[in-house]
């Protein structure tokens, strides 16, 4: 059968929440959408699938790629075409019967009053910037009485309000005049998210840039947006449920399972909203005076493989390493160690680990570019070794599986989930090393019990050695999430207290050597960095060497095979953390190196030795030990230093 369109069928499903009485009366009402863009679209196609029929639509601009995350209308057959013809030409082919006034100019001083003629509700989708347009339509609005509703896609959530008649009106509840333009755009955003549900998770706050009126946005953000807008717009047209007014405040953000409902009396005037300014404009400052958009130079080939190889994991994260360009398919890499200042590379061997881990990393890298590495060992000098690598082009080769979890993959030094692993996780993991390594597993109760005794004693090693004093204290960075060159504080795993009684420790040997001596100190800090979290994950490794790893070259290609399974845990979701310290402690005592001059210190390592040795055969084959968990990413990580800083011309 030919379908045609006919309204009482198109519209028949939405019955049952309406009446038809009521589907009669939002066929006769008249919408004002301001913005076709990113929320304007959306909203302007639920309504017309709630089967309102009029229409007032303003929008000047054209599609462009960059509009495909989330604009209704932008795709590739529509890019340079204008907003509201290809939206005009949708709502069209959904309900042919639209009548549209348009305004292809947009909203300014001279039309808004052509704009709201008629209208029964004005629905805001104007753009986050456009601050002068919106504080025009709204008091316009209030002057005539028109209801007028904003749902803005915040994150993967929504945060609503509504401007009734004779109610708080926008300009009473944001209090924007007499702010600088800056502050005015801090304190709508503030007014329109004062639950501000969406903090936890903006995972590169650098893209919210206010300077250059840019931010990051989703589309579930604008069709959770438009799905509330539309209830809005129908209770308000058909005088159905409570609408709520301004100070009210709605938030429902789909990523932290939360909704709140916020009140505000006197708005932005409110005490909560000032302190919320004056901290926000804090930051705000740094972002001033307005930037112009940095002109940013192509990387090279190489500088894109380096970029991406540069957030393979060091211990520490320590980045002991440079790059020198030497033409445009060879680089040097300069690899230094850290046996000067940190008791847990006296050999050098940790940091050769961290070099070959980002060698593999450069190899996985390039393949992206459709390119294998070729590599020239220079060891001459153990405590800053050269490779020069040559990148080879060759056609075979395919941009690795592992490329994308390169930056995502980060340490997991929390509790996680227990879930033993599966079959065919573990089949992964073995895959994932390269011929001439063995995988070791810890799995049971028992196991991990003995796994979490171990490292209990051996942190109490870590933290009572002067000898590795120096490094603890520098390598936090403390009430930070995230850290360029340390570890930031949150990534630790520990409780906020437990924090503030190790930074007070560590500002001052003594105070731990007392606490030590007198309250045993390092107690709640091992507690919870080592015995919770290695009984609170669902197997331990260990990764060994099929012949003892004596050279550097051992040692580099122990890196490339540990990264292979780092990576390879990332791509199975897994959480991660090493725990390399008992591997490190029991080598220095089976080699007689000298790590500390205290013989506590050495009791206690030899006590964690034999518990070592009783957990697994050939310990001396021992290349590297962690833990894996079920686990969310991490919220806080340790970041790397910009390319620049990687790069030396000598
Ligand atoms: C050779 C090596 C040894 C490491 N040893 C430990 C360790 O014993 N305990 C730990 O929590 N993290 C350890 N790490 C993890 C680093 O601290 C971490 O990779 C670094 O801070 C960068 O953070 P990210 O991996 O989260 O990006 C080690 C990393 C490497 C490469």
């Amino acid at each position: 059968m030919k379908h045609s369109f006919d309204y009482a069928l198109a519209f028949s499903r939405n019955i049952g929440w309406f009446t038809e009485d009521e589907q009669a009366i939002l066929r006769t009402k008249r919408i004002a959408i301001a913005g076709m863009g990113g929320v304007g679209g959306s909203h302007l196609l639920t309504l017309v699938r709630v089967g309102i029929t009029k229409f007032n639509l303003s929008d000047f601009d054209e599609f462009a790629c960059e509009n495909t995350n989330r604009q209704a209308g932008a795709n590739t057959f529509t890019y340079e075409k204008k907003k509201l013809d290809v939206m005009i030409e949708m709502a069209k082919a959904i309900n042919p019967e639209v009548e549209i006034n348009i305004f292809p100019d947009g909203i300014n001083n001279e039309n808004t009053d052509e704009f709201l003629k008629d209208v029964d509700c004005y629905v805001d989708s104007l753009d986050f910037f456009a601050l002068e347009a919106r504080k025009e339509v709204f008091k316009l609005c209030a002057e005539k009485e028109i209801p007028a509703t904003t749902a803005a896609p915040i994150g993967m959530g929504t945060a609503y309000l509504n401007f009734l008649p004779g109610k708080m009106t926008f300009e009473e509840y944001f209090r924007l005049d007499g702010y600088t333009e800056n502050e005015q755009y801090l304190r709508f955003f503030l007014g329109l998210t004062p639950a501000a549900l969406q903090q936890a998770y903006l995972v590169d706050p650098t893209k919210l840039d206010l300077g250059n009126k840019k931010g990051p946005s989703t589309m579930m953000g604008c069709q959770l947006a438009s799905g509330v807008a539309g209830t809005q717009v129908v209770k308000i047209l058909l005088n159905r449920g409570k609408v709520l007014n301004v100070p009210w405040g709605l938030h429902f953000d789909a990523y932290t399972n939360r909704f709140k409902k916020t009140w505000r009396p006197g708005g932005n005037r409110n005490v909560i909203q000032r302190l919320a300014f004056s901290i926000g404009k804090k930051k705000l400052l740094n972002q001033l005076p307005r930037q112009p958009e940095k002109e940013i130079k192509p990387l090279s080939l190489i500088e894109k493989i380096l970029d991406y190889a540069r957030w393979a994991p060091s211990g520490d994260n320590v980045q002991a390493w440079q790059f020198e360009i030497v033409n445009d398919t060879s680089f040097i890499i300069h690899g230094t160690d850290t046996r000067e200042h940190c008791v847990y590379d006296l050999d050098g061997h940790s940091s050769h680990l961290a070099h070959g881990i980002l060698l593999e990393t450069i190899s996985i890298s390039a393949s992206q570019f459709g390119c294998a590495i070729e590599t020239e060992n220079d060891f001459n000098n153990p405590q800053h070794i050269k490779i020069m690598v040559n990148l080879i082009e060759d056609n075979s080769i395919q941009t690795s599986e592992l490329l994308p979890f390169v930056k995502v993959r980060a340490v997991q030094r929390r509790a996680m989930g227990t879930r033993a692993l599966s079959d065919s996780e573990k089949t992964a993991l073995k895959n994932a090393l390269p011929d001439g390594y063995n995988l070791i597993w810890f799995e049971s109760f028992d196991d991990r019990l003995k796994l979490a005794k171990l490292n209990f004693c051996n942190a109490k090693t870590r933290l009572t050695m002067k000898e590795a004093y120096h490094t603890h204290k520098n390598i936090i960075d403390w009430h930070q999430q995230f850290s360029e060159t340390k570890i930031p504080e949150k990534a630790l795993g520990v409780d906020w207290a437990t924090a503030r009684l190790m930074e007070w420790l560590f500002k001052d040997w003594n105070r731990i050597n007392f606490a030590n001596k007198y309250f045993a100190g390092t107690v709640m800090p091992r507690i919870q960095l080592d015995f919770i979290p290695s009984l609170k994950s669902c197997a331990h490794f260990a990764i060994q060497a099929e012949n003892e790893a004596t050279s550097i070259e051992d040692y580099i290609n122990a890196g490339r095979a540990i990264q292979k399974f780092w990576l390879t845990t990332a791509k199975l979701g897994l959480g991660f953390q090493p725990e390399q310290t008992p591997v490190i402690f029991s080598k220095y005592l089976r080699q007689g190196i000298q790590f500390t001059s205290d013989e506590a210190v050495i009791k206690n390592a030899n006590k964690g030795k034999a518990m070592f040795d009783d957990l697994m055969p050939h310990t001396e084959k021992t290349l590297f030990l962690g833990r894996l968990g079920r686990s969310q990413l991490p919220t806080s990580r340790s970041t790397r230093k910009p390319l620049a800083e990687l790069i030396i011309n000598t």
